[in-house]
């Protein structure tokens, strides 16, 4: 039903002369640079954000590997993908699902070995797709053989390596830390009579950054890396490296408590400490020996603190994320204007997310229910054409939606069963990629280790290739685009028609040559007339579109969420 609706609209397009074609294919404008020779390959790249549980199974076993991603880069390569984010795939116990590490220079046998990855890494550099690993930075699993040697004695060689500390009194913990993932943050081991620190699951403990073998091993293991072809991490949880060393009481700063009963705390002590920028140049001396990038996992409040990691020379993360975006999750042009000029007055390049393996995928957070798939297509237009990288999560580009578990038997993140029914867990960001419309939607003969959504049957990547009106055939278009035009790529931003409430709409720059994007963020038609004199260009000539979107003497009309991308002429 859904699609026939859907190709309704797409024909009543096809057949209007009066209106822009709904989709065009960009023209080649200038040349762009070399990425294999490029040092700044990572601002022209688009990345690509790879759960590897969920995305493709080679062997049936219900939990996506290596290989099923090797048999799908050319799926990548032709959506337009220049690099691929893998979330950890090392050795691990998988209690927080890869983020606890029990080896750092191995792959998981669940994921396959070395070999695949070698193999993988082969094949990605052939279609000239760089290849980004997670660096779980701040805490190993607690069954790693440095944690296990810790634990085993006050006087072990890896004692120091972890946060241990008396309690402050007979069964009281050393401080009023509490886990984010619930609980206190120190866990008592009789073994010698301490306790140790871990800011995620007890199974997670903290590794201390402030001993310097720490921080040798663990920058050694990034050389071991780029050394098999890897261009650079993903480094997850970087505020969180250092704690104050007198482990001052974080600040209540709430009545009630959250979702796993604890108090409601300002990380004042345990977060964002300065040390962490030490850390940080240390690993960009190693990553610029090998051309490779680092992308943080930054919780960063307002662009002063963006601006602290990408530090005070560019020395420390090219990327570091900005998930403030991920925060306005109203179709608001005034939120959207406010913050891309704010992270565009930022000191170094943007990074734009809109969604990832812990926040729920934009189809929900922006859908109305109604013009889901026209507001996928809307978002899409918003960040993959904006100044900066774009890092696209698995199954955007089909329109994938979140269904939270609805039993708290299924759940299986560990969070969504200590939190239910307040906190139900990540499982929903996290279902298995929908390739086609058979059975566990193509990702998995065997038993999918996470229930694949219904909406495979409508939305998957086999029905959404064949449709020209699809959200997967306009992302396809999009990064065509993106990859052809210069100004799109590198050309600056400017707002324009600012003060329109419903139409959020900008021109990208670059000497003579010029794209207007306008998007309608409302469910009614809007006509404007775009601000392209007053910022010296004469007209536009549409390049990809979306719903009834015509300009006309810089007169434009926009369908409900339509989308707008012309080139400029003088
Ligand atoms: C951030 C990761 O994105 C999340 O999935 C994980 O649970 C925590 N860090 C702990 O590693
Ligand atoms: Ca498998």
């Amino acid at each position: 039903m859904r699609r026939a609706i859907f190709l309704m609209l797409w024909f009543g397009v096809c057949v209007s002369g009066v209106t822009a074609q709904k989709t065009m294919v960009a023209q080649e404008t200038t040349s762009l640079p070399k990425k294999t020779t490029d040092p700044d390959w990572w601002k022209h790249a688009v990345f690509y954000e790879i759960y590897p549980r969920s995305f493709a199974d080679s062997n049936g076993d219900g939990i996506g590997d290596l290989k099923g991603i090797t048999s799908k880069l050319d799926y990548l390569k032709n959506l337009g993908v220049d690099a691929i984010w893998i979330t950890p795939c090392f050795p691990s116990p998988q209690v927080d699902f890869g983020y606890d590490v029990s080896n750092y220079e191995n792959i998981d046998p669940m994921y396959g070995t070395l070999a695949d990855f070698d193999e993988l890494a082969a094949e990605a550099k052939k279609r000239n797709i760089h290849i980004i690993l997670d660096f779980v930075v701040n805490h190993t699993s607690d069954q790693h053989p440095w944690f296990l040697d810790s634990k085993s004695s006050r006087t072990s060689a890896h004692r120091d390596w972890y946060i241990w500390r008396d309690g402050k009194a007979p069964g009281e913990p050393p401080n009023n830390w509490v886990s984010t993932f619930g609980g206190s943050a120190w866990k008592f081991d009789p073994v010698t009579n301490q306790y140790y620190y871990h800011y995620f699951y007890p199974e997670q403990p903290d590794l201390n950054w402030r001993n310097p073998a720490v921080q040798k091993a663990m920058f050694d293991v990034t050389r071991w890396w780029y050394k098999r072809g890897v261009s650079g991490f993903r480094l997850d949880a970087v505020d969180i490296l250092f704690e104050d060393p007198s482990l001052r009481d974080n600040p209540i700063t709430g009545p009630g408590v959250n979702a796993f009963g604890d108090p409601i705390e300002q990380n004042k002590y345990n977060t964002k400490l300065p040390e962490v920028h030490n850390v940080l140049r240390g690993l960009r001396k190693i990553a610029d020996e090998y051309d490779a990038v680092l992308i943080g996992e930054t919780w960063t409040a307002d662009i002063a603190e963006l601006n602290q990691y990408y530090g005070k020379n560019n020395n420390e993360l090219q990327l570091p994320m900005d998930f403030l975006f991920t925060k306005v999750d109203k179709l608001s042009p005034a939120e959207f204007r406010k913050q891309i000029a704010a992270v565009n007055s930022a000191s170094g390049w943007p990074t734009f997310v809109i969604s990832n393996h812990d926040i729920p995928r934009s189809y929900d957070r922006y859908g109305d229910g109604q013009h889901n798939d026209e507001i996928a297509k809307l978002m899409a237009a918003l960040y993959l054409t904006l100044r900066g990288t774009p890092i696209l999560y698995y199954g955007e580009e089909i329109g994938m939606k979140t269904p939270p578990p609805t039993r708290k038997q299924d759940v299986k993140d560990p969070i969504g069963r200590t939190g239910w029914p307040k906190e139900k867990g990540r499982d929903g960001e996290r279902t298995p990629m929908q390739w086609n419309d058979t059975e566990n939607a193509g990702f998995t003969t065997g038993i999918p280790w996470l229930a694949v959504p219904s909406t495979y049957k409508t939305h998957n990547v086999a029905d959404e290739a064949n449709d020209p009106g699809s959200i997967l055939r306009f992302y396809q278009q999009l990064l065509k685009l993106r990859h052809s035009n210069q100004a799109l790529l590198m050309g600056s931003y400017k707002a324009i028609n600012e003060h329109n409430d419903n139409v959020l709409s900008y021109l990208r720059v670059m000497g003579n040559h010029g794209i207007v994007v306008a998007l309608n963020m409302s469910g009614d038609p809007q006509k404007i007339r775009l601000e392209l004199r007053r910022n010296g260009f004469a007209s536009a000539k549409v390049l990809v579109s979306s719903g009834h979107s015509a300009l006309v003497a810089n007169n434009l009309s926009l369908a409900p969420f339509g989308v707008f991308i012309g080139e400029l002429s003088k």
